[in-house]
């Protein structure tokens, strides 16, 4: 349902809002509108086609999705019919790690499994495959799940992944096995998908210096083919080529962002000619990681603080800057919206991550909730704005739904935000206060309910650093050559309030004289888009938002692949 409906109060939020134009005053403005159920609880959430998203739980909770006669914990979500349908998978997806390979197979990595109470299989080691998919409602699609076969070198709760430029992940850190609350069983080392150093792990200093809330560490494949990783309070460049961790400044103000101090992070997005990183991370706590979990509290003020640092030579002497949230937020999501936006999403005021039982608790959960008093209006971040005035909170509406712990939010192929997921319970738990959700929410940006641009003719797969065009229908007000935005977008993996693999890539694009055809450039190489799948969203003149294309970026063909387009120069740092 829209949460606006007078014109009047409309209008004035339009006013407000950085993107919109005199023209747009048939839009509704930003909505949440409530359609669906998960069905299982969406721990992990991931687009895998243009109208499906993967969703991963625990296996054993009872969610009411079922499949061979117990609950399911794996499901595709329609995106065009707000329907669910279960999937078989054998090993136990609690708290996995996921991203999509170069030749455009979802690779799921990690998990656990609670003896006695799982219907899956140890999932520590879990490594599944979910192969590209054909039909629109996911019929006949295909996951391979065989941990005698295949899995990974060591047991992973908790880990990260990230597509890489040869178009496989690396996969890094996480708990060997049950951390209740802070890493207990630290596996402080990376592992590659497919295999690299004949499947040896490379032990990181870094992640030991990450401390015991390293957990789900927030890293990002850099343009150069380097990876910024951050866990707890310390960040680094790491090259996957020689192995070389090069430290950088850390965190501001004792600020930690990874579980289970939840903060989140992202990639700015990335602009030609330069491609500069700029990476955000947003939220978490201040509180010492020393502190044992029976004394901190609910009640406990997460941090406002966003810090935000340019990866260049100059950028890092510089150092972080620092701005401040117009909210406290643990476990928020952040995420890119086609027009270079970002969106601060979810998450609770006060407390941590992860939830209280018998066998661990803080000094007063509420419900089983280790976090409380929820952020239910998002906030918009506009990078390009000077600081002081990037967030802007006016125009966005409120939820009624609390998503915190064991929530999930994706940008979809249609331009808006799909939002599923918080359980801070073991299981499905519906008296508790903060029971478990199974609520899907859309959260629409005012583009939705304009007149959309509208591409056709797009090329299903596009090599790195060629020219190719695409068929555009401009919307009537969008003036007579308007401009044009083309951004090339991972829409990524949601989990644990981290959206690893997402980024967003402008492509250098020219309107032709005729006014239907655009000339397109894509990415000068895979290290700037690491191969893989892309969608390609238009935005005209600064209001109107195609809803995004499927494209293969690079050769579809399975990792590692060769680096592929034009060399572009870097200041080194590593
Ligand atoms: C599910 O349970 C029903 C009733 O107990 C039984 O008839 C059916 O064979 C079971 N199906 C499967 C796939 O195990
Ligand atoms: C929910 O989604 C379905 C499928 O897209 C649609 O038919 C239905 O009208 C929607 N309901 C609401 C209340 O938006
Ligand atoms: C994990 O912990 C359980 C319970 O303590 C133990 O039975 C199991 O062997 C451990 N697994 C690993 C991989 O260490
Ligand atoms: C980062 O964390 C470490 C360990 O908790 C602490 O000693 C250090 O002062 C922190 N750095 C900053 C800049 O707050
Ligand atoms: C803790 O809770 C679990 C799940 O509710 C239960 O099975 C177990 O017996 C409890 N353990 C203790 C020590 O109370
Ligand atoms: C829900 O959580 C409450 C609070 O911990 C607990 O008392 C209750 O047994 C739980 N219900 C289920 C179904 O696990
Ligand atoms: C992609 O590559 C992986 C790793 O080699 C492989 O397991 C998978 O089957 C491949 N998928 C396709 C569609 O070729």
């Amino acid at each position: 349902m829209p949460i606006f409906n007078s014109p009047s109060l409309i209008l004035s939020l339009l006013a407000g809002l950085s993107t919109a134009a005199a023209t747009a005053s048939t839009s509704r403005g930003w909505e949440f509108v409530q359609n669906g159920t998960s069905g299982i609880l969406a721990i992990e959430m991931t687009i895998v086609s243009p109208t499906l998203a993967l969703l991963y739980d625990l296996s054993g909770t009872g969610a009411p999705l079922q499949i061979n006669n117990h609950s399911a914990w794996g499901a595709l979500y329609d995106l065009e019919t707000n329907k669910v349908a279960p999937i078989d998978v054998k090993s136990d997806t609690f708290c996995a790690s996921g991203a999509i390979l170069s030749n455009g197979s979802m690779v799921s990595v990690g998990g656990n499994w609670i003896p006695g109470f799982s219907t899956g299989s140890n999932g520590l080691q879990g490594l599944r495959i979910f192969e590209p998919c054909k039909t629109s409602d996911g019929h006949g699609c295909t996951l391979f799940d065989n941990p005698a076969t295949v899995h990974l070198a060591v047991p992973r709760w908790y880990p990260s992944s990230a597509r890489l430029y040869d178009g496989s992940l690396i996969i890094a850190g996480g708990s060997l096995n049950f951390s209740l609350f802070y890493n207990e069983f630290p596996e402080n080392s990376f592992e590659f998908f497919p295999k690299k150093d004949h499947g040896a792990v490379r032990p990181s200093p870094f992640l030991k210096r990450g401390g015991p809330a390293n957990m789900f560490p927030r890293i990002f494949a850099l343009p150069d083919g380097t990876v910024y990783m951050l866990a707890g309070n310390q960040s680094i460049i790491y090259n996957v080529d020689t192995g070389k961790e090069t430290r950088l400044p850390d965190l501001p103000n004792g600020v930690k962002a990874t579980n289970p101090f939840d903060g989140t992070a992202q990639l700015l997005p990335l602009s030609p000619p330069n491609y500069t990183p700029e990476v955000l991370v947003c939220g978490g706590s201040d509180k010492s990681d020393l502190i044992p979990p029976i004394k901190l509290s609910s009640q406990d003020p997460a941090s406002h603080q966003c810090s935000r640092i340019t990866l260049t030579p100059a950028g890092i002497k510089k150092g972080w800057v620092v701005e401040r949230m117009p909210e406290a937020r643990m476990l928020p999501e952040m995420l890119i919206l086609p027009t270079g936006e970002l969106i601060i999403i979810n998450g609770g005021q006060t407390g941590y991550s992860a939830f209280s039982s018998n066998l661990t608790s803080i000094s007063d959960p509420v419900g089983n909730s280790n976090s409380d008093n929820p952020n239910f209006t998002p906030t918009l971040y506009d990078p390009n704005a000077p600081v002081g005035q990037r967030m802007i909170k006016k125009g966005l509406p409120a939820s009624k739904i609390p998503r915190m712990y064991h929530s999930t939010v994706s940008l979809t192929p249609s331009g808006n935000f799909m939002i599923a997921g918080s359980n801070p319970n073991l299981n499905v738990n519906t008296t508790v206060k903060y029971a478990t959700e199974f609520r899907v929410e859309h959260l629409n940006p005012p583009y939705m309910s304009l007149e959309r641009p509208v591409l056709s003719h797009v090329p299903s797969k596009v090599a790195f650093n060629t020219q190719f065009s695409v068929q555009i229908n401009l919307p009537k007000g969008a003036g007579i050559f308007p401009t044009v935005k083309v951004a090339l977008m991972d829409l990524g993996f949601s989990s644990h309030a981290f959206h690893s693999s997402a980024r967003l890539v402008y492509l250098d694009a020219k309107l032709d004289s005729d006014h239907k055809t655009l000339h397109i450039t894509s990415p000068p190489n895979n290290r700037v888009y690491p191969p893989g799948i892309g969608y390609i969203y238009v935005t005209v003149a600064d209001t109107y938002v195609s809803k995004g294309a499927q494209v293969m970026i690079g050769s579809g063909a399975s990792p590692p692949v060769p680096d592929q387009g034009k060399k572009i120069s870097f200041e080194t740092i590593n």
